[in-house]
C-alpha cells in the first residue's frame, strides 16, 4: 500500500495527529493495519473495533495489539460481545471516528452526549453509514462535522470501478472457471459499479448488454459501444447475468422463464435480494450444488446456475477489492482525519464532500507509486484559464 506507506513517512516528520485520539470502527484486516500505522505515525493514540464480526482477522487484530493499539475485536464475536466492543472504543474518548456504517458516531450521539464537545469529526466509509447521518442531520442532531470518504471522486473510481468491477468479474471465474469470451454477459445497473464489470468483461471478450432504468445512464452505456436493452429481452440472450443496481427483484420469476440453459446469475450488488433467489427456488423442479457456491435450479427443463445464493459475488466467491483499492480508500480517511484536526471549530456540523485538494493530493501520491509524471500549467496557462476576459488579455 505505498500511498498510505509514503503518507505515513511524511506524518512521521510532521505529526499533524500528535496526541489525538482517534477511534476506528473499520473491518480489521492488514490494509486497515496499514492505516493505523500511517495514523500512529503520525502521533494518535487509535483505539479499534470492527463494523462486522465476521471480517475480523484475529491474527492482524492480535499483531496490532501487540504493537500498543487498543483493539477490541474478535472474529466471529456475538451481537453483544460485537456491542461491548464498540462501547469500549467509545469509551476512549475519541476525538476524531473513523466508521464503516456510523456505528461509533452514533453511538457516541446516542449514548454519549458527554464525549460529544471533544469530537472534533468523523469520516465514514460506506453508503449505508451515510444514509444514517444525512438522517441525523435533517432531524437537526447532527453535533459534529462528516466527511462522506465513500463519495470522493477517488474512492468512486477506484473502489467501484475498479475495486468491484475486477473482483466481480473474478469472483465469477473463481466459481465457475467459465471463458467469458465469446459469451454475452448482462449487466444490470450501469453505475460506477456496472460500468467497472462491463468494461472487465468486454476486455475478456464477452459481448456486453447493459440493462439500467436511467435513461441518461443508458445514453452513456449506448455510447460507449454497449448493447442496451430491457433486462426481459436480455434474459433470452444472456449467458452470464451480474446484477448492480442496489434494488430488488432484478431478475424475478419472468427472466428466470426466459433464459438459456447453463445460465450463470451472480449479484455484485450490496445485498442478497437484487436476484429473487425464492422465486427460483420455487420455480424449480430441481436443485443440487454443482461446484462449491455453484446452485443448479432446473426451470423448465433448463439448468440455471446461481451463485454465491446471491450474495455480492466478488466477496462470497473473490477476494473483495484488492489492498491497492484500499490504499486509496484509507489515504483519503487518513488525510480527512487530518483535516478535522487542522479545521477544529471551523467546519460546519453537517456531512463535508472530501475537500478537492485531498482528493488531488491522493491522486498524485497514486501516480508517484506507479511511476507516473504528468504535466504542469505554465503561469500565463494558469492565468488564461482564471481569467473572464480571454478576449481582451
Ligand atoms: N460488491 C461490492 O463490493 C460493491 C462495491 C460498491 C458498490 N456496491 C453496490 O453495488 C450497487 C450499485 O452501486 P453503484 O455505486 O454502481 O450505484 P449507482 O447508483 O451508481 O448505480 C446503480 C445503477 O443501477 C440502475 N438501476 C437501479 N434499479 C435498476 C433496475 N431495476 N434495472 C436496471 N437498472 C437499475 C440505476 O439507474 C443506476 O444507474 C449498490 O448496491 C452498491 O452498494 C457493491
Amino acid at each position: 500500500m505505498p500511498v498510505l506507506r509514503s503518507l505515513g513517512e511524511r506524518f512521521a516528520g510532521e505529526h499533524p495527529l500528535a496526541g489525538v485520539r482517534v477511534g476506528a470502527c473499520l473491518h480489521v484486516t492488514s490494509e486497515t493495519a496499514n492505516l493505523v500505522h500511517a495514523l500512529r505515525a503520525g502521533g494518535a493514540e487509535v483505539a479499534l473495533c470492527a463494523p462486522n464480526p465476521l471480517s475480523t482477522q484475529d491474527d492482524v487484530a492480535a499483531a496490532l495489539a501487540e504493537d500498543g493499539v487498543e483493539v477490541h475485536a474478535i472474529r466471529g464475536e456475538d451481537m453483544d460481545a460485537w456491542a461491548a466492543h464498540v462501547a469500549a472504543v467509545v469509551a476512549s474518548g475519541p476525538q476524531v471516528t473513523l466508521d464503516d456504517g456510523a456505528d461509533l458516531v452514533t453511538a457516541i450521539h446516542a449514548a454519549r452526549r458527554d464525549l460529544l464537545p471533544g469530537l472534533l469529526g468523523a469520516t465514514e466509509e460506506t453508503t449505508t453509514g451515510l444514509v444514517r447521518l444525512r438522517r441525523l442531520e435533517a432531524e437537526g442532531g447532527l453535533e459534529c462535522p462528516v466527511i462522506a470518504v465513500n463519495e470522493a471522486f477517488t474512492e468512486r473510481a477506484f473502489n467501484d470501478r475498479h475495486g468491484t468491477g475486477q473482483s466481480a468479474i473474478d469472483g465469477i471465474v473463481r466459481a465457475t472457471n467459465l471463458l467469458l469470451a465469446g459469451r454475452t454477459l448482462v449487466v444490470i445497473g450501469y453505475g460506477w459499479t456496472g460500468q467497472g464489470v462491463a468494461l472487465r468483461a468486454k476486455g475478456l471478450g464477452a459481448q456486453v448488454v447493459i440493462c439500467e432504468v436511467d435513461p441518461l445512464r443508458a445514453l452513456e452505456a449506448r455510447m460507449d459501444g454497449f448493447e442496451v436493452m430491457p433486462a426481459l429481452k436480455a434474459a433470452e440472450r444472456g449467458d452470464v447475468f451480474v446484477t448492480v443496481t442496489g434494488a430488488q427483484d432484478v431478475l424475478g420469476a419472468a427472466h428466470f422463464e426466459r433464459m438459456k440453459d447453463g445460465a450463470v446469475l451472480a449479484n455484485a450488488g450490496h445485498f442478497d435480494v437484487e436476484i429473487d433467489v425464492r422465486g427460483l427456488a420455487a420455480a424449480a423442479t430441481e436443485h443440487r450444488e454443482v461446484r462449491p457456491l455453484v446452485d443448479q435450479y432446473v426451470v423448465g427443463g433448463r439448468r440455471l446456475n446461481l451463485l454465491a445464493k446471491g450474495r455480492v459475488v466478488n466477496l462470497s466467491a473473490a477476494e473483495g477489492h484488492p489492498a491497492a483499492v484500499m490504499d486509496v480508500s484509507f489515504a483519503l480517511q487518513a488525510l480527512s482525519a487530518v483535516h478535522l484536526v487542522r479545521s477544529a471549530g471551523e467546519l460546519e456540523r453537517r456531512v463535508h464532500a472530501v475537500p478537492a485538494a485531498l482528493e488531488r493530493e491522493v491522486a498524485r501520491l497514486k501516480l508517484d507509486s506507479l511511476g507516473v509524471e504528468i504535466d504542469e500549467l505554465t503561469p500565463e496557462q494558469a492565468q488564461y484559464l482564471s481569467s473572464w476576459d480571454r478576449l481582451g488579455r
